[in-house]
């Protein structure tokens, strides 16, 4: 598996590998990202262009490709002893397969190497998936912030150490 790091804006997108991989994302995957963000998400809450232009910049974006396809990607950024889980999403043709399971471990691995103590994240309280997911994976929640979502949800705010 590779870690972080490996992507810039000058890389050279591989062929789409046939079998499964993880591997850093770059500006030659921003079709492909928006079209899982598309698909994954209900349209108040995708990343236009220039958000994931940005992610790609600025973060950790990391893809899990399978059957030729870009299938689920995981950002994180990593500050100091906190790394923040930024995005986690799989397309949903291709859930219940382990896949964010194996995207979030890679990533805690990765925010460990860099010295990160702590992952935090922030969760619609009624996504349920996520919640189990996060649970799964042993987060905690550590506070919430009430109406913090535009459809008036709260945001719960989770914590898993490392
Ligand atoms: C949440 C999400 C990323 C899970 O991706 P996934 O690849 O299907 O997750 P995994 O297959 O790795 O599932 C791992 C565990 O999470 C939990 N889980 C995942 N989906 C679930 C669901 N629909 N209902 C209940 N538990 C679920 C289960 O514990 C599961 O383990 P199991 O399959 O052995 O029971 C996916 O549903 C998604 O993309 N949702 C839309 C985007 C989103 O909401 N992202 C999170 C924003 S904070």
């Amino acid at each position: 598996m590779s870690g972080f790091g490996a992507a810039d804006s000058t890389s050279v997108c591989l062929p789409t590998p046939s079998g499964e991989a993880i591997g850093p994302l770059a500006g030659c995957n921003l079709a492909a990202l928006l079209a899982l963000d598309s698909a994954a998400f209900a349209q108040s809450e995708r990343w236009s262009v220039e958000s994931w232009e940005s992610e790609l910049e600025n973060a950790e974006v990391t893809g899990l490709f399978s059957a030729g396809r870009l299938a689920a990607v995981s950002s994180f950024s990593v500050m100091g002893e906190s790394a923040d889980l930024r995005r986690i999403e799989t397309h949903p043709d291709a859930r219940r397969h382990g896949f964010a399971v194996k995207l979030l471990e890679a990533g805690f691995a990765e925010c460990k190497a860099r010295g990160a103590e702590r992952v935090l994240l922030e969760v619609d309280e009624f996504n349920e998936p996520a919640l189990a997911l996060y649970a799964k994976l042993g987060f905690s929640e550590i506070a919430r912030r009430e109406r913090y979502y535009k459809n008036g949800h709260a945001a719960v705010v989770m914590e898993k150490c490392l």
